[in-house]
């Protein structure tokens, strides 16, 4: 249903994205996994080009529907937004509105792209949202800062619901949560996504999350996707040196017990400098000469399960 060639991203210097090719499908679940850093939230703002005026540079394309987003004028990415891509950020610009009711929020974000509905339908469709994630309907005339943080979750992804997107993008939708509140919006996200039949692009750094909620997780590393497969594969048979490491750098439940962490020394490349050769390299225990001279391309394993590393050559 979207389908990225060659996208990269620049805010001056800064080359944040950097050749990415990603497709999501109709009623899909893809998940992006990388350290802070990495290029993640430019990748799914630049999917509605949501950055400041002339903050970002763009190249590559965003094919949504037979047409390329990154050339849509202003009017039409506002037709996009919110009715065929719903966002879920955590950053202020796009948050709930602390001065409006949660309700009010929800009626004229759907009223806004359904203009030839009536107040009664908008009102009929704010209380089926807020059934749909959770939210007891008499919280409907609440102020954000009046609910818990979990239910300020639930409220957004109403809101992102409002105008029954085709595709959702939910970047860090749990990190400010503990984690038995993490795993419940997870599952209603997943509910609703079967439910509801829409694509979901889920970004975290945390690859525990991902395992039982995503069909496929890209690894983005310096602003490349470095590691592409279906979500077994990843944890099965990873094949990027930077992928097995963030697999024993986290806690997951399938580990067993007192089994030690192993942290990824080191830093991620600075994205304002060039990079020669492969990214990961100063950081990489598995490195060949090779790598330092020439950035690796991207290599298939098995179908659907790619790879940017050298060492894959075989
Ligand atoms: N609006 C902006 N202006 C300038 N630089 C930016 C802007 N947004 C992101 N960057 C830079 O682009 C790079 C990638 O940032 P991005 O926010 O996409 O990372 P991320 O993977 O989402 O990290 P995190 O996990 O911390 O959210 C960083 O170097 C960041 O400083
Ligand atoms: S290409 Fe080389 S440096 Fe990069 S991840 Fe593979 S082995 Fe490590
Ligand atoms: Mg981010």
């Amino acid at each position: 249903m979207i389908k990225i060639n060659n996208l990269n991203v620049r805010f001056k210097n800064v080359h944040a994205v950097r050749g990415v090719n990603l497709e999501i499908k109709e009623g899909e679940t893809v998940a992006i996994v990388g350290e802070s850093g990495s290029g993640k939230s430019a990748l799914a703002k630049s999917l509605v080009k949501l950055f400041p005026k002339k903050t970002a540079e763009f190249s590559g394309e965003v094919i949504y529907n037979g047409k390329n987003i990154l050339e849509f004028s202003e009017k039409e990415l506002r037709k996009v937004r919110g009715k065929e891509i719903g966002m879920i950020f955590q950053d202020p610009m796009t948050s709930l509105n602390p001065l409006l009711t949660v309700g009010f929020q929800i009626r004229e974000s759907y009223l806004r792209h359904f203009p030839e509905k009536s107040r009664k339908d908008a009102v009929k469709r704010t209380e089926e949202l807020l059934d749909l994630v959770g939210i007891p309907k008499d919280r409907m005339d609440h102020y954000p800062h009046t609910l818990s943080g979990g239910m300020r979750q639930r409220a957004l992804i109403a809101l992102a619901l409002a105008a029954s997107p085709k595709l959702l993008i939910a970047d860090e939708p749990t990190t400010a949560l503990d984690v038995t509140l993490q795993a419940q919006i997870l599952d209603l996200l997943k509910d609703i996504q079967q439910k509801l039949d829409m694509s979901i692009l889920l970004i975290t750094h945390d690859l525990s999350v991902v395992a039982g909620f995503c069909d496929r997780v890209l690894v983005m590393y310096a602003g490349k996707i470095i590691e592409s497969a279906p979500v077994d594969q990843i944890f099965e048979t990873p094949q990027h040196p930077y992928t097995r490491r963030l697999l024993l750098s986290k806690p997951r439940l399938d580990m067993p017990q007192n089994e030690p962490l192993h942290p990824i020394e080191g830093t991620p490349p600075d994205l304002g400098k060039s990079i020669t050769g492969c990214s990961f390299c100063p950081r990489c225990t598995d490195s060949i000469q090779a790598c330092k001279n020439e950035s690796p391309p991207i290599f298939t394993i098995t179908p659907g399960h790619t790879t940017s590393c050298w060492l894959s050559t075989k």
